[in-house]
Protein backbone atom coordinates (compact mmCIF):
# COMPACT_ATOMS: atom_id res chain seq x y z
CA UNK A 1 0.00 0.00 0.00
CA UNK A 2 1.23 3.32 -0.63
CA UNK A 3 0.73 6.12 2.19
CA UNK A 4 0.58 9.67 0.63
CA UNK A 5 0.67 12.35 2.65
CA UNK A 6 0.08 16.21 0.92
CA UNK A 7 -2.54 16.44 -1.39
CA UNK A 8 -0.08 16.97 -4.30
CA UNK A 9 1.14 13.21 -3.78
CA UNK A 10 -1.59 11.83 -3.35
CA UNK A 11 -3.27 13.30 -6.85
CA UNK A 12 -0.03 12.27 -8.50
CA UNK A 13 -0.59 8.85 -7.30
CA UNK A 14 -4.29 8.81 -8.14
CA UNK A 15 -4.00 9.79 -11.42
CA UNK A 16 -1.41 6.99 -12.02
CA UNK A 17 -3.60 4.46 -10.89
CA UNK A 18 -6.47 5.51 -12.50
CA UNK A 19 -4.16 5.42 -15.79
CA UNK A 20 -3.99 1.43 -15.30
CA UNK A 21 -7.30 0.94 -13.63
CA UNK A 22 -10.74 0.68 -15.22
CA UNK A 23 -12.37 2.52 -12.06
CA UNK A 24 -11.08 3.43 -8.69
CA UNK A 25 -13.37 3.39 -5.09
CA UNK A 26 -12.63 5.75 -2.26
CA UNK A 27 -12.92 5.27 1.21
CA UNK A 28 -12.95 8.27 3.55
CA UNK A 29 -12.03 7.78 7.32
CA UNK A 30 -11.10 9.24 10.24
CA UNK A 31 -8.92 5.77 11.11
CA UNK A 32 -9.43 4.24 14.05
CA UNK A 33 -10.76 1.77 11.61
CA UNK A 34 -13.15 -1.37 12.82
CA UNK A 35 -15.41 -3.86 11.09
CA UNK A 36 -17.77 -1.30 9.78
CA UNK A 37 -15.32 0.60 7.81
CA UNK A 38 -13.18 -3.08 6.93
CA UNK A 39 -16.92 -3.81 5.29
CA UNK A 40 -16.69 -0.42 3.12
CA UNK A 41 -13.24 -1.59 2.41
CA UNK A 42 -14.65 -4.67 0.90
CA UNK A 43 -17.60 -3.40 -0.79
CA UNK A 44 -15.41 -1.20 -2.62
CA UNK A 45 -12.71 -3.79 -3.88
CA UNK A 46 -16.13 -5.70 -5.17
CA UNK A 47 -16.92 -2.81 -7.20
CA UNK A 48 -13.64 -1.31 -8.58
CA UNK A 49 -10.66 -2.04 -9.64
CA UNK A 50 -8.52 -0.33 -7.49
CA UNK A 51 -9.23 1.15 -3.88
CA UNK A 52 -8.02 3.91 -1.75
CA UNK A 53 -8.52 5.11 1.20
CA UNK A 54 -8.01 8.31 3.55
CA UNK A 55 -7.63 8.99 7.26
CA UNK A 56 -7.45 12.37 8.36
CA UNK A 57 -8.80 13.05 11.89
CA UNK A 58 -10.84 16.43 10.20
CA UNK A 59 -10.64 19.28 12.41
CA UNK A 60 -12.92 21.71 10.79
CA UNK A 61 -15.99 19.04 11.59
CA UNK A 62 -15.87 19.27 15.56
CA UNK A 63 -17.17 21.82 17.69
CA UNK A 64 -14.76 23.65 20.03
CA UNK A 65 -16.21 21.24 23.16
CA UNK A 66 -16.07 18.37 21.26
CA UNK A 67 -13.19 15.39 21.05
CA UNK A 68 -10.98 16.15 18.70
CA UNK A 69 -8.07 16.11 20.44
CA UNK A 70 -9.44 12.97 22.31
CA UNK A 71 -10.38 11.45 19.21
CA UNK A 72 -8.23 7.91 18.74
CA UNK A 73 -5.51 7.77 16.74
CA UNK A 74 -3.92 4.22 15.73
CA UNK A 75 -2.12 4.65 12.70
CA UNK A 76 -0.24 2.02 12.19
CA UNK A 77 -2.69 -0.34 13.41
CA UNK A 78 -4.89 1.38 10.71
CA UNK A 79 -2.46 0.70 8.07
CA UNK A 80 -2.21 -3.21 8.96
CA UNK A 81 -5.68 -3.48 8.44
CA UNK A 82 -6.03 -1.60 5.05
CA UNK A 83 -3.20 -3.50 3.56
CA UNK A 84 -3.92 -6.82 4.54
CA UNK A 85 -7.68 -6.02 3.32
CA UNK A 86 -6.03 -4.73 -0.18
CA UNK A 87 -6.16 -0.83 -0.33
CA UNK A 88 -3.65 0.47 -2.67
CA UNK A 89 -3.31 4.05 -1.83
CA UNK A 90 -3.61 5.75 1.60
CA UNK A 91 -4.33 9.20 1.58
CA UNK A 92 -3.27 10.61 5.27
CA UNK A 93 -2.52 14.07 5.16
CA UNK A 94 -1.60 16.26 8.76
CA UNK A 95 -3.98 19.36 9.50
CA UNK A 96 -1.19 21.55 8.56
CA UNK A 97 -1.31 19.72 4.62
CA UNK A 98 -5.00 19.99 5.00
CA UNK A 99 -5.52 23.78 6.40
CA UNK A 100 -2.30 25.47 5.24
CA UNK A 101 -2.87 29.16 6.67
CA UNK A 102 -4.69 30.92 4.37
CA UNK A 103 -7.38 28.37 3.38
CA UNK A 104 -11.01 29.70 3.66
CA UNK A 105 -12.96 28.06 1.13
CA UNK A 106 -15.39 25.83 2.64
CA UNK A 107 -18.99 24.03 1.27
CA UNK A 108 -21.75 24.72 3.02
CA UNK A 109 -24.82 22.88 2.05
CA UNK A 110 -27.18 24.85 3.11
CA UNK A 111 -30.48 23.82 5.26
CA UNK A 112 -30.03 20.26 5.41
CA UNK A 113 -26.77 20.77 7.37
CA UNK A 114 -28.57 22.07 10.15
CA UNK A 115 -30.43 19.37 10.40
CA UNK A 116 -30.02 16.20 13.20
CA UNK A 117 -26.76 16.02 13.97
CA UNK A 118 -26.21 19.61 12.38
CA UNK A 119 -28.84 20.66 14.89
CA UNK A 120 -26.47 19.13 17.85
CA UNK A 121 -23.17 20.10 16.42
CA UNK A 122 -23.36 23.49 14.66
CA UNK A 123 -20.92 23.95 11.73
CA UNK A 124 -20.27 19.88 11.60
CA UNK A 125 -21.79 19.14 8.03
CA UNK A 126 -19.73 21.81 6.29
CA UNK A 127 -16.88 20.82 8.17
CA UNK A 128 -17.56 16.76 6.42
CA UNK A 129 -19.32 18.42 3.23
CA UNK A 130 -15.62 20.42 2.55
CA UNK A 131 -13.15 17.40 3.30
CA UNK A 132 -15.40 15.29 1.38
CA UNK A 133 -15.63 17.34 -1.46
CA UNK A 134 -11.85 18.10 -1.46
CA UNK A 135 -10.93 14.41 -1.07
CA UNK A 136 -13.42 14.15 -4.42
CA UNK A 137 -11.48 16.40 -5.72
CA UNK A 138 -8.15 14.80 -5.16
CA UNK A 139 -8.38 11.79 -5.45
CA UNK A 140 -11.32 11.29 -8.65
CA UNK A 141 -12.80 7.93 -7.60
CA UNK A 142 -15.61 6.45 -9.53
CA UNK A 143 -17.11 5.43 -6.18
CA UNK A 144 -16.80 6.42 -2.85
CA UNK A 145 -18.28 4.49 0.17
CA UNK A 146 -19.96 5.47 3.42
CA UNK A 147 -21.63 4.23 6.57
CA UNK A 148 -25.11 3.86 6.92
CA UNK A 149 -24.71 4.32 10.68
CA UNK A 150 -23.79 8.14 9.32
CA UNK A 151 -27.46 8.33 7.87
CA UNK A 152 -27.55 12.51 8.13
CA UNK A 153 -24.04 12.55 6.73
CA UNK A 154 -25.02 10.34 3.44
CA UNK A 155 -27.77 12.82 2.85
CA UNK A 156 -25.86 15.74 3.23
CA UNK A 157 -23.01 14.15 0.66
CA UNK A 158 -26.10 12.85 -1.46
CA UNK A 159 -27.06 16.53 -1.64
CA UNK A 160 -23.62 18.02 -2.24
CA UNK A 161 -22.85 15.61 -4.94
CA UNK A 162 -26.00 16.68 -6.74
CA UNK A 163 -26.23 20.74 -6.41
CA UNK A 164 -22.28 20.59 -6.84
CA UNK A 165 -22.95 18.08 -9.88
CA UNK A 166 -19.73 15.80 -8.39
CA UNK A 167 -18.76 12.99 -11.12
CA UNK A 168 -18.80 10.16 -7.75
CA UNK A 169 -21.13 6.97 -7.45
CA UNK A 170 -22.21 7.34 -3.48
CA UNK A 171 -22.46 4.03 -1.98
CA UNK A 172 -24.23 3.73 1.43
CA UNK A 173 -23.14 0.54 3.07
CA UNK A 174 -25.17 -1.41 5.88
CA UNK A 175 -24.35 -0.65 9.66
CA UNK A 176 -22.50 -3.25 11.08
CA UNK A 177 -23.33 -4.46 14.69
CA UNK A 178 -22.04 -6.26 17.78
CA UNK A 179 -23.90 -9.27 18.75
CA UNK A 180 -25.80 -7.56 21.42
CA UNK A 181 -27.06 -4.84 18.52
CA UNK A 182 -24.67 -1.94 19.82
CA UNK A 183 -23.93 -0.10 16.15
CA UNK A 184 -19.89 -0.15 15.55
CA UNK A 185 -18.35 3.28 16.57
CA UNK A 186 -14.97 4.26 16.44
CA UNK A 187 -16.59 6.19 19.39
CA UNK A 188 -17.08 2.80 21.27
CA UNK A 189 -13.67 2.73 22.32
CA UNK A 190 -14.53 5.50 24.91
CA UNK A 191 -17.09 3.45 27.10
CA UNK A 192 -16.25 2.05 30.54
CA UNK A 193 -18.28 -1.15 30.91
CA UNK A 194 -21.48 0.08 32.54
CA UNK A 195 -21.58 2.75 29.80
CA UNK A 196 -21.37 -0.13 27.10
CA UNK A 197 -24.13 -1.66 28.51
CA UNK A 198 -26.17 1.73 28.76
CA UNK A 199 -25.20 2.53 25.26
CA UNK A 200 -27.94 -0.52 23.77
CA UNK A 201 -30.88 2.09 24.58
CA UNK A 202 -29.92 3.13 20.96
CA UNK A 203 -30.37 0.11 19.48
CA UNK A 204 -33.09 -1.08 21.69
CA UNK A 205 -35.04 2.11 21.42
CA UNK A 206 -34.88 1.72 17.58
CA UNK A 207 -35.85 -2.26 17.33
CA UNK A 208 -38.91 -1.07 19.24
CA UNK A 209 -40.35 1.23 17.12
CA UNK A 210 -39.11 -1.16 14.11
CA UNK A 211 -40.74 -3.57 15.63
CA UNK A 212 -44.11 -1.32 15.74
CA UNK A 213 -43.84 -0.51 12.37
CA UNK A 214 -43.53 -4.15 11.29
CA UNK A 215 -46.63 -4.31 12.54
CA UNK A 216 -48.11 -1.95 10.44
CA UNK A 217 -47.91 1.68 12.59
CA UNK A 218 -47.10 4.37 10.56
CA UNK A 219 -48.02 6.78 13.10
CA UNK A 220 -44.56 8.92 13.66
CA UNK A 221 -45.70 10.10 16.93
CA UNK A 222 -46.15 6.33 18.06
CA UNK A 223 -42.74 5.22 16.69
CA UNK A 224 -41.43 8.08 18.06
CA UNK A 225 -43.13 7.58 21.49
CA UNK A 226 -41.57 3.97 21.58
CA UNK A 227 -38.23 4.75 21.28
CA UNK A 228 -38.71 7.42 24.02
CA UNK A 229 -40.25 4.85 26.46
CA UNK A 230 -37.17 2.85 25.96
CA UNK A 231 -34.97 5.94 27.15
CA UNK A 232 -37.03 6.56 29.87
CA UNK A 233 -36.46 3.35 31.70
CA UNK A 234 -34.36 3.76 34.69
CA UNK A 235 -31.17 1.56 34.71
CA UNK A 236 -30.47 2.51 38.60
CA UNK A 237 -28.17 5.00 40.85
CA UNK A 238 -25.24 3.22 39.22
CA UNK A 239 -25.78 3.52 36.05
CA UNK A 240 -23.93 5.82 33.63
CA UNK A 241 -26.35 8.62 32.76
CA UNK A 242 -28.15 8.40 29.30
CA UNK A 243 -29.03 11.91 27.53
CA UNK A 244 -31.14 12.07 25.02
CA UNK A 245 -29.99 14.07 21.91
CA UNK A 246 -32.82 13.38 19.62
CA UNK A 247 -35.25 10.88 18.59
CA UNK A 248 -36.66 11.77 15.26
CA UNK A 249 -38.76 10.42 12.37
CA UNK A 250 -37.66 11.79 9.11
CA UNK A 251 -37.28 11.71 5.35
CA UNK A 252 -34.18 9.44 4.53
CA UNK A 253 -33.21 12.34 1.72
CA UNK A 254 -34.18 15.75 3.09
CA UNK A 255 -33.27 14.67 7.25
CA UNK A 256 -37.15 16.89 7.76
CA UNK A 257 -39.22 15.07 10.01
CA UNK A 258 -42.16 12.98 8.41
CA UNK A 259 -45.91 12.50 10.50
CA UNK A 260 -46.43 9.43 8.58
CA UNK A 261 -44.03 6.58 7.20
CA UNK A 262 -45.97 4.81 5.06
CA UNK A 263 -43.39 6.24 2.27
CA UNK A 264 -40.99 4.82 4.27
CA UNK A 265 -38.87 6.79 6.42
CA UNK A 266 -35.37 6.97 8.74
CA UNK A 267 -35.66 6.54 12.20
CA UNK A 268 -32.38 8.12 14.34
CA UNK A 269 -31.45 8.22 17.58
CA UNK A 270 -28.65 10.54 19.16
CA UNK A 271 -27.42 10.51 22.72
CA UNK A 272 -24.77 11.14 25.35
CA UNK A 273 -23.87 7.50 27.40
CA UNK A 274 -21.85 9.82 29.52
CA UNK A 275 -19.34 12.12 27.70
CA UNK A 276 -19.46 10.11 24.43
CA UNK A 277 -22.48 10.80 22.43
CA UNK A 278 -23.38 8.04 19.95
CA UNK A 279 -25.75 7.50 16.86
CA UNK A 280 -27.55 4.81 15.55
CA UNK A 281 -30.66 4.44 13.13
CA UNK A 282 -33.20 2.47 10.95
CA UNK A 283 -34.49 2.57 7.90
CA UNK A 284 -38.19 1.86 7.76
CA UNK A 285 -39.27 1.03 4.27
CA UNK A 286 -42.40 1.96 2.23
CA UNK A 287 -45.85 0.43 3.80
CA UNK A 288 -47.21 -1.81 1.14
CA UNK A 289 -50.81 -2.38 0.44
O1 LIG B 1 -17.59 9.44 8.51
C1 LIG B 1 -16.44 9.85 8.76
O2 LIG B 1 -15.57 9.13 9.26
C2 LIG B 1 -16.07 11.30 8.44
O3 LIG B 1 -17.13 12.15 8.68
C3 LIG B 1 -15.55 11.47 7.00
C4 LIG B 1 -16.60 11.11 5.96
C5 LIG B 1 -14.30 10.60 6.79
C6 LIG B 1 -15.14 12.94 6.76
O4 LIG B 1 -14.16 13.36 7.64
Amino acid sequence: MLICTTPAEMQAACRHVRGSAHSLGLVPTMGALHAGHLSLVSAALTQNDAVAASIFVNPTQFGPNEDYAAYPRTFDEDCRKLTEAGVALLFAPTAADMYPSGNTTFVDPGPIATRLDGASRPGHFRGVATIVTRLFHIVQPDRAYFGQKDAAQAAVLRHIVRDLNLPVELVVCPIVREPDGLALSSRNRYLSAGERSRALALSRALAAAGDLAGHGETRAEALRAAMLSVFSVDAGPDAAPVRLDYAAVVDPDTLLPVADTSRGALLAVAAFIGATRLIDNLLIPAHEG
